[in-house]
């Protein structure tokens, strides 16, 4: 796909990679729905820059975790003739479970955000795209999809069931819409971590770094540029999931 004069929904796209992604595909000539929740002035900030690339870029808050929130923001893009060829969904969110105190309510906090809301923005989005011209899905999973690490059971399951939804769409899908994921390792820390652990992490990739979230980004661009991928997940992780 030629992403000049396309446009594209990206999740989570105020900042961190959401940022980037979105960024990424405005420079290739993309218009942008900035999807975002809770993070307004940071998506108005993204918005701006977005804009000063010399294509469109329009706001849209929705919570995820409700499902007619979700199906609302589609319905308002729909009565507003906006055409999604791209759809990325990157919110996520990422919190530790470990057996001790696990529980129900957070696993539903992490499966509606993480998967639920991807699953219920492909299938509404998906069905626009092969009624129109076709289109194209990336899921930002994690490596710890399929290679779970301890104490955040829940998260990791959710990106594991992100994987395998991700392969279901670009079968039920296909022809006319592929779907991908991306499943990075370490990239941009949680605000609260401290450097001695961010120091331990860079350590457990095969490269000893950590990526950066143009590295996403760049994997996104690829996934969406390439016309003959389709259900693979491409593993942005430093070799992570090798060592
Ligand atoms: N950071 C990494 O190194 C890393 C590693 C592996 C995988 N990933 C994956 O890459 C993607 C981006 O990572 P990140 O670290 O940049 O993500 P992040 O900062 O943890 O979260 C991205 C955005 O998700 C949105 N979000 C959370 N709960 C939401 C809700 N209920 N409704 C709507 N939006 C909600 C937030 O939007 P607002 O701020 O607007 O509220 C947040 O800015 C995620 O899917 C993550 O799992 C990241």
């Amino acid at each position: 796909m030629d992403l000049k004069g396309k446009t594209a929904l990206v999740t989570g796209g105020a900042k961190r990679i959401g940022r980037t992604i979105a960024l990424a595909l405005a420079k290739n000539g993309a218009h942008i729905v900035l999807h975002y929740s809770t993070s307004k002035d940071e998506a108005q900030k993204t918005a701006t820059d977005i804009t000063a690339l010399g294509v469109k870029c329009r706001l849209v808050q929705t919570d995820l975790s409700k499902s007619a929130d979700i199906a609302k923001m589609v319905s308002e893009l729909k009565k507003d003739s906006v055409k999604i060829d791209v759809l990325v969904n990157s919110a996520s969110l990422y919190f530790k479970t470990p057996p001790e105190s696990a529980d129900e309510k957070q696993w539903d906090t992490l499966m509606d955000v993480n998967l639920k809301a991807p699953y219920l923005l492909s299938l509404a989005i998906g069905r626009e795209m092969v009624k129109g011209s076709g289109g194209k899905i990336v899921n930002i999973a994690d490596w710890s999809g399929f290679r779970p690490y301890k104490d955040f059971m829940a998260y990791c399951a959710t990106k594991g069931g992100l994987i395998t939804l991700t392969k279901s769409l670009a079968r039920d899908f296909a022809p006319k819409v592929s779907a991908n994921a991306v499943a990075p390792g370490p990239v941009l820390a949680p605000p609260d971590m401290g450097e001695e652990e961010k120091a331990a992490i860079a350590k457990t990739t095969a490269l000893g770094k950590w990526g950066k979230p143009e590295d996403v980004a760049n994997a996104v661009i690829f996934l969406v540029e390439n016309d003959f991928v389709n259900g693979i997940v491409l593993v942005v992780d430093g070799g992570r999931s090798i060592v």
